[in-house]
């Protein structure tokens, strides 16, 4: 039954016809909108590495929350940058750092929008490593306790989601057992469950000051080849309390979302990292490309793929031009 009688053209035919056809379509309320939470008063300051995104402090990132919620972004996932570093990360979990002060500002504009902390030291750390460094190494179970007193911080202060981004073992039964001692049964996490060593986190390096010191983080992020270590790493993460798995990257990563999606009874998210989303910036710049066509392109393959849930610079954006 090939051609003449078969011609699949016949349902490309209208824009109708392909609206009737499509099964995939990207939507505001897939996406989270990621913003960077900074010491201070009044600060609204371009990134320089990464096009349309900000520092704010905590009494100017509401408004810009409430506008994602009012473009119907369902949730905001909040860096946060210190006022100093330390060898142990200590401002990570002080109840009044950037962090903590911008969830209790965006809950108080915007109480329904999601709020998601990313959980890690890096950020905090002079040495700019994601965990407790002993001995020029990483300290594994030395940091779990950091951890997870950093998500309870981030909890106590009204964070509905917190996201351990740092990949060591164990974090996710770390931060589920001390969010429970305290009480905070209903705050739920989203795992960077499969997070790889990617050179595509350069631009938020430099936004969040968190490139490491020494060395580099491929003895925790998982190396970019090992595709089957990512389905058990997701596979861990639920066992141990994830209430969401994360795949990232997100581009150069589809197929592990697509094994995760085909495996996995639980919400998958996927994050289009700084890299990716500057990549294209920097070619719609050159005159190369359509940057909002690719934008929706690029959300469009990573939600085909299988993520339910698209953490995005490119979030008000997308949902600006879904609805005008
Ligand atoms: C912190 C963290 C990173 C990103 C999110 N959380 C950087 C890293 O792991 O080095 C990257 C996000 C992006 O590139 O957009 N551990």
């Amino acid at each position: 039954m090939a051609f003449p009688h078969t011609r699949l053209r016949r349902l490309r035919t209208s824009p109708a016809m392909r609206r009737l056809v499509r099964s995939t379509q990207v939507t505001p309320d897939d996406l989270v909108y990621p913003l960077f939470a900074c010491p201070g008063r009044d600060v609204r300051e371009p990134i320089a590495s990464m096009t349309g995104c900000y520092h704010f402090s905590p009494d100017r990132i509401a408004a810009e929350a409430a506008e994602a919620a009012s473009l119907g972004i369902p949730a905001v996932l909040l860096f946060g940058l210190p006022q100093a570093k330390d060898a142990t990360g200590s401002e990570a979990w002080a109840d009044d750092n950037a962090v903590c002060q911008a969830v209790r500002a965006i809950k108080q504009t915007v109480p329904d929008l999601v709020v998601i902390t990313d959980v890690c030291l890096c950020a905090y750390t002079d040495h700019g490593h994601c965990g407790v460094v002993r001995d020029g190494r990483i300290d594994n179970d030395a940091t779990l306790e950091p951890l997870a007193r950093t998500a309870v911080a981030h909890a106590r202060a009204g964070a509905d989601l917190v996201a351990p981004s740092d990949m060591m073992d164990g974090r996710v039964a770390a931060i589920r057992r001390a969010l429970d001692d305290e009480g905070l049964i209903e705050v739920g996490i989203l795992s960077y469950a499969a997070k790889y060593a990617s050179a595509f986190y350069g631009p938020f390096r430099e936004a969040a000051h968190s490139a490491p010191g020494f060395g580099d983080r491929k003895t925790y992020q998982m190396d970019l080849a090992a595709d089957h270590q990512a389905l058990r790493e997701i596979e861990l993460d639920i066992a141990e309390g994830a209430d969401i798995v994360m795949v990232k990257p997100a581009l150069a990563y589809l197929d592990i979302l697509c094994r995760a999606r085909e495996r996995f009874d639980v919400p998958l998210a996927a994050y289009n990292v700084s890299g990716e989303y500057m990549m294209l910036h920097a070619a719609a710049e050159a005159g190369l490309v359509d940057l909002e066509a690719c934008a929706l392109e690029v959300l469009t393959a990573i939600k085909r793929a299988g993520a339910d849930i698209i953490i995005t610079y490119f979030a008000k954006d997308v949902a600006r031009r879904l609805h005008p």
